[in-house]
């Protein structure tokens, strides 16, 4: 979400005549976009905006932090980074461009850095979740994101999003279907729909028709784009991931077989202080439900280890659930305090060595997990989307599965942007690797 929101903001600079340059050291405007889902992503900006400042020693720099943490913080940002000319919230990207422009007129108007007029904009602005709609393609770019909602209205406890991201709010169905039509008439042939809750999509807004919810309705209008491929979103909730949605995977040839499924923990008892407002078991009968209908699904998961009060009884069942699903992978994350949820109260708070104990023994499972789950497609031939040249070695493609597994493999460039198989013969947990075939 935050890789599209930096796109909406460069395709913006870029539209009033900025260039975008990959050396900081040549920048005129440095703006850090930032995420305040744990502290290390804060602490890492708040580096990284430290160590930027040097550029601004011979002449004028603009600097700006965008997003969850300037929202969060606010102008108590300017105490600890004086150096900060714009922070701006979540709500507010899309005036990004302006503040920039009136920045610049004004530092270079002055000659000088130390005088501060710094733009604090973190106002909740009506319809803001439709300002996130530009998009700035690369060269034969053939996967898109595509933003339909923002914000969340399920408070689990542990969560900065609510307080960073606002509440649900979702854009119409016909401005996302003609913003698909738009990308895939410019080449596009793969769409990841995002949202903090993103099968509940709507469910203030718009009504249910059929039985089936406004999200539904939206993969069945995608369905209908000639020249998209493929549908991914992410991520959903446990909780209205409802029939309709189920069945749209064996009914809708376009949507992909994987889905990021956040568990968060697998002790009822956590799940309850988390207020996830599912149990273990439902989850394992989701997951059951969604198997039957979709047998070569891929699913993938998002873990806290460490969440207040947390014994080892409450661990153990979390590692059990990992083992009875058998994941295709998972991010693992150590609870991270977060500054005005109801978890950062909690009693029994634990220290960071049995995070870290808890951590790195589920990674050791789940990783166990992935290898097998790659293993199932050696001496199998799959179909690929090709994105381009492999980023550690440019002589080979890469290019992803419908389960959204990362296939590197050598071949023509001319295959990037296209449809292709490959037939794999040989894997690790995280890539798989083979030869082009011919379709
Ligand atoms: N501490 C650790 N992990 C968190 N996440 C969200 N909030 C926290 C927190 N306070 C994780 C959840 C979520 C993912 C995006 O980040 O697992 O699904």
């Amino acid at each position: 979400m935050n890789e599209r929101d930096s796109e909406q903001v460069a395709q913006m600079l870029i539209a009033r005549g900025h260039t975008i340059t990959a050396e900081a050291e040549g920048a005129d405007v440095v703006l850090l976009n930032t995420c305040s889902v744990r502290d290390l992503a804060e602490q890492k900006a708040l580096g990284k905006m430290g160590m930027l400042r040097a550029l601004s020693r011979n002449r004028p720099v603009i600097y700006g932090f965008l997003g969850c943490m300037a929202q969060s913080r606010g102008a108590a940002l300017l105490r600890e980074v004086p150096h900060l000319d714009l922070i701006v919230g979540t709500q507010k990207f899309h005036r990004v461009a302006d503040y920039v422009d009136q920045a610049i007129e004004r530092k270079w108007a002055a000659r000088r850095d130390d005088i501060r007029f710094s733009v604090v904009d973190v106002e909740e602005e009506q319809d803001s979740q439709s300002t996130i709609r530009d998009h700035l393609l690369g060269d034969k770019q053939v996967t898109a994101f595509v933003s339909i909602m923002q914000g969340c209205n399920m408070h689990c406890t542990f969560c900065i999003v609510p307080y960073t991201r606002g509440h649900e709010r979702s854009r119409p169905p016909a401005e996302i279907v003609k913003e698909v039509r738009a990308l895939v008439a410019r080449g596009v042939k793969e769409v990841t729909l995002l949202g903090q809750i993103v099968n509940l999509y709507g469910r203030h807004e718009f009504p249910s028709f059929d039985g089936k919810s406004p999200f539904v309705q939206l993969l069945d209008a995608l369905q209908q784009t000639d020249g998209l491929e493929r549908i991914r979103f992410t991520s959903p909730h446990p909780i209205g991931f409802r029939n309709d949605l189920i069945e749209s995977f064996a009914r809708l040839p376009k949507l992909v077989e994987h889905i990021h499924l956040p568990l968060q923990s697998g002790s009822n008892r956590v799940l309850k202080a988390m207020h996830r407002t599912y149990t273990a078991e439902k989850y394992i009968s989701l997951v059951d439900r969604i198997r039957a209908v979709t047998p070569d699904v891929a699913i993938t998961t998002d873990i806290i280890v460490g969440f207040p009060g947390e014994s080892e009884q409450d661990y153990a069942k979390t590692r059990e659930l990992v083992d009875r699903v058998g994941f295709d992978n998972a991010f693992v994350f150590k609870y991270s305090k977060r500054k005005g949820t109801p978890a950062s109260q909690m009693e029994g708070q634990l220290p960071d060595s049995v995070k870290e104990e808890r951590n790195q023994d589920l990674l050791e499972l789940v990783n166990r997990w992935a290898k097998r789950r790659n293993e199932i497609f050696l001496g199998k031939t799959i179909e690929i989307l090709c994105e381009g040249a492999s980023k550690t070695n440019s002589d080979r493609l890469v290019g992803r599965t419908r389960g959204n597994k990362i296939v590197v493999f050598e071949g023509a460039r001319e295959h990037t942007g296209n449809l292709l198989n490959v037939r794999i013969h040989r894997c690790t947990g995280y890539t798989l690797y083979g030869e082009p075939v011919s379709r």
